[in-house]
């Protein structure tokens, strides 16, 4: 009779790096979607039926029904640190462990940031189509003049991890004076490492020269910018959201966009994304990318790795590294 038990069954529900499904086939029973399939609600559920675990990415919706209908579900590894894809609450009342990818992905998501800040506030994409356009004629005093990044004023809406390495750069590699808002100030100590200074909502817009935007998303930071935010805004500021779609109104901000109410945006995540709203596609005074803001293969392969590792602890010892809940301790079928 053999000894060893059962690997316990765990689906990866998207195409991952095939080095970290080979790590995981040495402790589970894996299905997996190299194929990268778009499954739909009901046929995820179908194939979490039977697993105890999920590696997860941020298009993956983990809902209370799909809880209810996969009782065995114990743990969902999302490789992302953003996990608004989780009904969090349901997730605990079921007992299921949530776990997300934090730390590993801080400075990578800042440098692009930064990056989008930078190539919004010089128009570095708009100035591309014009040359690809073969529009490119001759030099002009006045052609494609931005507003400058550096001395500039950068008012940055979330004070996390990503949006203290955001402030770090700005400060210290910019010359900008920095303000932000968070939904609870820091203390004196990261203020100060961080060169910024906490100001209400309504000052960081009617002040700042660029608006980041690093929000987790939530039912209280859904339109954090709305028409009402935008009308606060210099008109020659700039806007830019790498937090997630539904923090800004899309619709809201393409018209203030056609209207120059504001000088320019850069959006990596958008709402309902992969779809883009139409009239953002049409104005030329934004910078748009298709959330790729961790994505660097040493970033993107550290995620993949944690979400792994919190795969692996949970079924070995039970601790995860990066909880996102406390599971309610519930019985299980075997
Ligand atoms: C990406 O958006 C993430 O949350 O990691």
């Amino acid at each position: 009779m053999s000894m060893s038990a059962a690997k316990p069954r765990i689906l990866v529900a998207r195409a991952i790096f095939p080095e970290v499904l080979d790590a995981l086939s040495q402790h589970f029973d894996v299905e997996s979607n190299q194929a990268d399939v778009d499954w739909g609600p009901e046929e995820l559920a179908q194939r979490l039926l039977d697993k105890d675990g999920a590696l997860t990415t941020g298009s993956v919706r983990i809902s209370a029904e799909l809880l209810a209908a996969c009782p065995r579900l114990r743990i969902c590894a999302n490789m992302a640190v953003g996990f608004n894809n989780f009904d969090v609450d349901a997730m605990t009342a079921a007992g299921v462990q949530g776990t997300n990818a934090p730390d590993v992905l801080t400075e990578t998501t800042a440098d692009f940031g930064f990056a989008l800040l930078m190539a919004t506030a010089r128009r570095v994409t708009e100035s591309e189509h014009y040359l690809r356009a073969g529009q490119w004629k001759r030099w002009r005093y006045d052609m494609f003049c931005g507003s400058d990044v550096h001395g500039a004023t950068l008012g940055i809406i979330g004070m996390g991890r990503i949006g203290q390495a955001i402030a770090r750069r700005g400060a210290l590699g910019f010359g900008m004076q920095v303000i932000y808002h968070n939904r609870s100030r820091l203390d004196a100590a990261t203020e100060a490492t961080c060169g910024a200074r906490y100001v209400d909502k309504e000052t960081l817009l009617r002040t700042a020269d660029h608006v980041v935007l690093v929000v987790p998303y939530s039912a209280a930071s859904h339109h954090t910018i709305g028409a009402a935010e935008l009308a606060l805004m210099q008109p020659t500021a700039t806007l830019v959201n790498i937090a997630r779609g539904g923090v800004v109104d899309d619709a809201a901000l393409a018209q203030a966009l056609r209207e120059r109410r504001i000088a320019a945006a850069g959006l990596d995540v958008f709402e309902g994304e992969p779809q883009v709203h139409p009239d953002l596609l049409t104005v030329p005074n934004v910078v748009l990318t298709p959330h790729i803001a961790s994505a660097t293969l040493r970033t993107r392969r550290a995620m993949a790795q944690l979400a792994a590792d919190n795969l692996v602890d949970f079924f070995a010892c039970g601790t995860v590294r990066t909880p996102i809940n406390t599971p309610r301790p519930v019985a299980r079928r075997a």
